[in-house]
């Protein structure tokens, strides 16, 4: 039988997606449960074009339910999924609540779709930097081990929520108009800006959240707890896909050459390395679609030994980054 699928969180930037997805990848289920707030119980939301109604997430609303796929934030995954595992639903969690929990898988399927069958009712999407930064990393890693990694962020607003991307709009708007705006959702004015990711810094470290949840998804999803990792994480004035620029030593030399052959034959990715055109990953052609884009390969000639490679990747944070990541971990479940 197919299973009852519910997307907790419905309403969100996320969760909106995870309908589409789930929609457009014709996923086998025998029906779909939209749960939010209170605050968006009644109102109705389209699976393709038949309606459904949302339902407010409480106690009564959560059994008889075979996979929740859940992005209404940290608290409410804290607070439901492990009830509704209990109940035997399994649960594939976009927040971070549960991620570096020895017993809960940490799974991107095109890298350790093996993890899945470890699972005890709950099993983690990563934060969406991590996983557009390993994908297509993966298979060099396989190939020829990387040591140590590098990566600057350029995150858009889609990561902090449907509430922020508004923002974005609202204070563009205002900004061209000549017109004052307070910001409401991220710390600093946000049109035609940059800022440091709006996590919290840990004041020991330096590092903030975002940055922390990189570096150890990364080494836990590659399974290499001593692999070197440092990120940079910020916020830039696009409404839905992430950048990265990343830097990589290997343990051998390597080659630009051989890195754009595995990237180009690597699943989920698509190379976009056009130097004659100066054409290269952008965060407007990576939104919407389900690959992600990497490009700018290049030697990074501040090694001699030829082990290190800059290069750039622009991915849908909603989608791989997020929803689509969750929708094929929950085909992983099916099939
Ligand atoms: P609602 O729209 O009813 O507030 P985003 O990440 O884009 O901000 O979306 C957050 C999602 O999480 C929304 O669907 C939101 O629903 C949902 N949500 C927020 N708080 C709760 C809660 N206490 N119970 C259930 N869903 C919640």
């Amino acid at each position: 039988r197919s299973p009852v699928v519910a997307v907790v969180g419905a309403t969100g930037a996320v969760g909106r997606e995870m309908i589409e997805c789930l929609h457009r990848r014709k996923f086998p289920l025998r029906s779909l449960r939209l749960l939010a707030s209170g605050r968006s119980a009644g109102q109705v939301l389209k699976y393709g074009d038949q309606p459904v109604v949302i339902e407010a997430l409480g106690p009564d609303t959560i059994d008889g339910i075979d996979i929740a796929l859940f992005s209404a934030g940290g608290s409410v995954s804290k607070q439901y999924a492990p009830l509704m595992a209990e109940r035997g639903t399994i649960v594939v969690d976009n927040s971070s609540a549960f991620r570096m929990h020895d017993d809960v898988p940490l799974v991107v399927p095109e890298i350790n779709s093996q993890a899945i069958a470890q699972h005890r009712g709950i099993i983690a999407n990563p934060n969406c930097v991590a996983i557009l930064s390993i994908t297509p990393l993966w298979p060099i890693h396989q190939r020829n081990p990387i040591r140590r990694l590098i990566l600057s962020t350029y995150q858009a607003a889609s990561g902090a929520g449907a509430a922020a991307m508004e923002e974005l709009r609202e204070s563009t708007r205002a900004y061209l108009a000549g017109e004052r705006y307070e910001p409401k959702v991220l710390p600093h004015p946000y049109a035609f800006n940059v800022f440091s990711h709006n996590a919290r810094v840990d004041p020991t470290t330096g590092y903030n959240d975002e940055e922390a949840k990189v570096m150890q998804e990364a080494r836990k999803i590659f399974g290499d707890a001593t692999m070197r990792i440092t990120a940079t994480c910020v916020r830039v004035p696009v409404l839905r896909a992430h950048c990265v620029s990343v830097n990589f030593e290997c343990e051998e030399r390597i080659t630009p050459e051989e890195v754009r052959s595995i990237v180009a034959s690597a699943p989920g990715v698509r190379l976009v390395d056009d130097a004659q055109n100066n054409y290269y990953p952008m965060p407007n052609d990576a939104s919407g679609r389900d690959e992600l884009l990497v490009g700018r390969i290049r030697q990074d000639v501040s090694d001699p030994s030829n082990r290190s490679i800059s290069m750039f990747i622009a991915g849908d944070q909603l989608l791989k980054g997020a929803a689509l990541n969750a929708v094929q971990i929950a085909e992983k479940l099916v099939g």
